[in-house]
């Protein structure tokens, strides 16, 4: 991958982007979205990449999916559909347009491309990973069928296709205890997320046992701290993603999907909320809610972090780098994804 500098001489040769007040003005509509997050100056920095990447999605024939996680310019400024991991493979089944651009890591890219293998599915940064999917490979999920013989295995969807192959069905947080719930015998095996199969343990009526992956940024997060916080700010809400741990969970006043913490929100409209996730989360929903206080801390995930709206332009320019799972891996792995966008269809989720 090139460095930014790089990326932005060579876009410069065919764009104007320099800062410009006016082009933040001709964009005005969008930027009130968003005007309560990013100051004017910063927009007029923002503003010519949002109009060449709106205007070359058309040209291409192109589709933005973004993760909840962008960060506002992207998710406010050039996405066409937002959500959640669950929200953004099912939109994947629904997008006419013949190219999709996943803002978000590789996970979700791949997932996008097993679902449609005619359609080009492109990555703005290839090197957007998930510390979760790179925790486990097939030869993990063959070890832990070799102990638990018989189990069905329930894999995240924070997987890389091959792992998705070797699994009976994914899930994403959305829907993780209903999938558990629904499987046949006693004992499922979850991939690779150590602590959303604790949390999902915690509700389910099967043994659950799990590989040891975790999530890098909600790891970090202390049940103590919280329990501090929430001494300080006794009236605070306290929302929790399930990758956190069973005791950051169990301080939480909610813990869901990262749509399920944007509904919450919305619905419950907080004072003061703390979201134990990602940072991007909060502004993101801030403009539509100036009646809700975020509170921080927040964690940063370094590899959503990773698309820009330079790397986005650049792969919309360029129609790189396009992602690629081998078609016998893509159908057996296009299974366990349809198997769970069939069942959580069916639960209503
Ligand atoms: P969601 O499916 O809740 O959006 O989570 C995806 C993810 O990677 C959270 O870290
Ligand atoms: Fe992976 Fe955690 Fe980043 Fe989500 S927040 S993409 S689980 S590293």
């Amino acid at each position: 991958m090139l460095a930014t500098n790089e990326i932005k001489a060579l876009l410069a040769e065919h764009y104007d982007l320099t800062p410009s007040l006016e082009k933040a003005e001709a964009t005005r509509d969008i930027y009130a979205k968003t005007d309560r997050v990013i100051p004017l100056a910063e927009w007029a920095v923002y503003a010519p990449y949002v109009i060449e990447i709106n205007r070359l999605k058309k040209e291409r024939n192109a589709v933005i999916l973004a993760h909840n996680y962008m960060t506002p310019e992207i998710y406010h400024g050039v996405a066409d559909h937002v959500g959640d991991s669950l929200q953004l493979a099912i939109k994947a089944t629904e997008v006419e347009e013949d190219v999709i651009v996943q803002c978000g890591v590789h996970f979700m890219a791949e997932t996008s491309k097993i679902l449609n293998p005619a359609k080009t599915v492109l990555m703005p940064d290839m090197a957007a990973g998930c510390s979760l999917a790179e925790s486990i490979t097939a030869e993990g999920v063959a070890e832990m069928r070799a102990k638990y013989p018989g189990a069905p295995v329930v894999s995240y969807v924070n997987t890389t296709a091959e792992v998705k192959a070797a699994s009976d069905i994914c899930c994403t947080s959305a829907n993780a205890v209903q999938i558990v719930d629904a499987m046949e015998g006693d004992t499922v095996i979850m991939t690779p997320d150590q602590f959303l199969a604790q949390n999902v343990a915690n509700e389910s009526k099967k043994n659950v046992v799990w590989w040891a992956g975790s999530c890098i940024v909600h790891e970090l997060y202390e049940a103590e701290d919280l329990r501090a916080y929430r001494e300080s700010e006794p009236d605070i809400k306290i929302i929790a993603h399930p990758e956190c741990t069973p005791e950051v969970v169990a301080e939480s006043d909610y813990t869901g999907s990262t749509r399920g913490i944007v509904d919450w929100v919305h619905e419950h409209k907080p004072a003061k909320v703390m979201l134990v996730t990602e940072c991007s989360m909060a502004t993101n929903i801030s403009d539509e809610l100036p009646e809700v206080e975020f509170a921080k801390p927040c964690n940063m995930c370094p590899y959503m972090k990773k698309i820009t709206l330079e790397k986005i332009l650049w792969s919309l320019h360029t129609m790189g780098t396009e992602v690629v799972v081998e078609p016998e891996v893509a159908a057996k792995a296009r299974l366990a994804v349809e198997r769970m966008i069939d069942l959580s269809k069916s639960l209503k989720i």
